[in-house]
């Protein structure tokens, strides 16, 4: 199986930069797309990366691919000093030359950076509540593989991948290539400690999505981290964002306000303190922001053991 083995992290702030076990280097701070309204993303893409991102996630479910490489274009940031994340849906599992084919399109450009399978769910696109018979997440990473050497994806990963799925993936004969990125609900209540260090042990990436919480947070009232944000001067957001980076996760911060896409790139200059890094670790309470209900019936995606 091909991997170069062991992550490793340098910089600080927004200047983290992960090298990923394909050598390439993957900026730590992205721009998430999830949700983002029509109209509203090309702007925010625009605007981050006026501001200095260098990295954003998206995906063919977000339906907003147009809109990002519209964005991409606007910002006048060449397409060589982005790094730019999309994602292979569910209903196109079995086809995976034109998944990316249509992202491309959408994205206008030549290759993404990196090509995540959004679930282990290769689901059926003439009836999106059956799982195929005949296929699964095996098979699809197997075609993905095929893409590495097209020139159309720099690396491949996955997304949404617990230590049970990644044990199937990685100890499948087909499987060549591992995975250089795996993408998964990080947060302060949802912390995942176990998922990570299982990732990294096999050279595996992580990459927090709903990083801050994701809509409505709950972690946007929480009294710890107020009290800590407060006493640094800084956001709960910033405080959340560093404690990402500084445990050796990528952060991917959604938001279509301006104001906010500022501030979340403020991570420059300051650090948490062993201290400060142990109480956003261990503040009280969880939950989960996407579950796996929605998936057809018979598909597994969380265990609820990656603590
Ligand atoms: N692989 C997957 O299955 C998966 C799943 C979920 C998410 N993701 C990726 O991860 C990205 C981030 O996750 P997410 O979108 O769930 O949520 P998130 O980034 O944790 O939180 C986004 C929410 O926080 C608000 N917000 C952002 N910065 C703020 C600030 N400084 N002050 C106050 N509010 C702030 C945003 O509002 P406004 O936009 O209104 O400013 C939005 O409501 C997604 O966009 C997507 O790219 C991937």
């Amino acid at each position: 199986m091909s991997s170069t083995g062991k992550v490793s992290q340098e910089g600080k702030g927004t200047k983290t930069v992960f090298t990923l076990n394909t050598g390439d280097k993957m900026p730590g701070v992205g721009l998430g797309t999830w949700q983002s309204k029509p109209n509203e993303v090309r702007e925010a893409v625009k605007n981050a990366l006026q501001m200095g991102y260098r990295h954003i996630d998206t995906a063919l479910a977000y339906g907003n691919e147009a809109e990002v490489g519209d964005g991409i274009k606007d910002s006048g940031v060449p397409r060589n000093e982005i790094w730019l994340t999309t994602k292979l849906d569910n209903p196109w599992h079995k086809r995976v030359p034109e998944g990316i084919a249509s992202s491309l399109k959408d994205l206008k450009t030549d290759y993404v950076d990196l090509y995540l399978m959004h679930w282990p769910s290769s689901t059926d696109p003439d009836d999106l509540k059956k799982h195929y018979p005949d296929w699964t997440f095996t098979d699809t990473w197997r075609e993905m593989q095929k893409l590495v050497g097209t020139g159309k994806v720099r690396n491949i990963g996955v997304s949404n991948f617990e230590q049970e799925n990644l044990e199937k993936l990685l100890s499948h004969p087909d499987t060549k290539i591992v995975p250089a990125v795996n993408q998964i609900e990080l947060h302060p209540n949802h912390p995942s400690f176990k998922l990570i260090k299982f990732n990294e042990s096999k050279g595996i990436h992580s990459t927090a999505y709903s990083c801050l919480g994701s809509t409505d947070s709950p972690l946007y009232k929480d009294k710890t981290l107020a009290q800590l944000a407060e006493k640094k001067g800084k956001t709960i957001q910033q405080c959340m964002l560093q404690w990402g980076l500084q445990r050796g996760t990528s952060v991917i911060p959604k938001s279509v306000t301006k104001s906010r896409i500022e501030g979340n790139f403020q991570l420059d200059g300051w650090e948490l303190t062993e201290d400060e890094m142990n109480t956003i670790s261990s503040l009280e309470g969880r939950f989960k922001v996407c579950g796996d209900a929605w998936l057809p019936e018979g598909v597994k995606v969380f265990f609820g053991n990656d603590e």
